[in-house]
């Protein structure tokens, strides 16, 4: 067992990522971060601010940079990722090259879109339900290039998968 891999979790919005990352991380007694809470914490402005005031390509830019300081600064064993992060290109090469193992939550794009709904974070990219099912068809493609892959099913809770994953890559 190797007690000290670290482990990203990539999927659509909405998937549970954040909930995952902090379930296994309890399990794992260990530290997690969310990617989307960094930048934010960093860049002293919320998520959605920066996409709606300086564009999606400047704030993939911003994503990037903060995903790269997180990886050298932040001893957090799981890390849970932005829904678009895994879809660079670079982002997915930096991940590897230092480690990580990645592991993609899929869901069905309803079960993504009601936690989407009922959520209190503001999605930029997921503000009408067409643009946010495109995204989600094209995405597909790239996620599954991730390490792993769980599907998350309506009746396992986030500490379900958390589990799962626990059992598979560290039990
Ligand atoms: C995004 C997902 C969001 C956030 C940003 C962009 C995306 O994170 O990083 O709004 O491109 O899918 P969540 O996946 O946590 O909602």
């Amino acid at each position: 067992m190797d007690e000290g891999k670290r482990i990203c979790l990539t999927g659509f919005m909405g998937v549970g990522k954040s909930s995952v990352g902090r379930h296994l991380a309890q399990i794992l007694k260990s530290e997690r971060m969310d990617l989307d809470f960094y930048i934010e914490k960093n860049e002293r402005r919320k998520i959605s601010e920066i996409i709606d005031t300086d564009g999606i390509d400047a704030y993939r830019e911003i994503e990037s940079a903060n995903l790269n300081r997180l990886l050298d600064e932040c001893p957090a064993q799981v890390i849970s990722l932005g829904g678009g992060t895994w879809i660079v290109d670079s982002n997915r090469e930096l991940i590897k090259s230092k480690g990580l193992t990645s592991i993609w939550l899929e869901s069905t794009f309803e079960h993504c879109w009601y936690n989407i709904k009922f959520s209190h974070k503001e999605r930029p990219l997921a503000r009408d339900k067409t643009s946010a099912i495109r995204l989600f068809e094209e995405r597909k493609k790239l996620y599954c290039l991730a390490d792993g892959h769980f599907i998350i099913k309506a009746e396992y809770s986030s500490y379900d998968i958390a589990k799962l994953i626990f059992d598979e890559y560290f039990g």
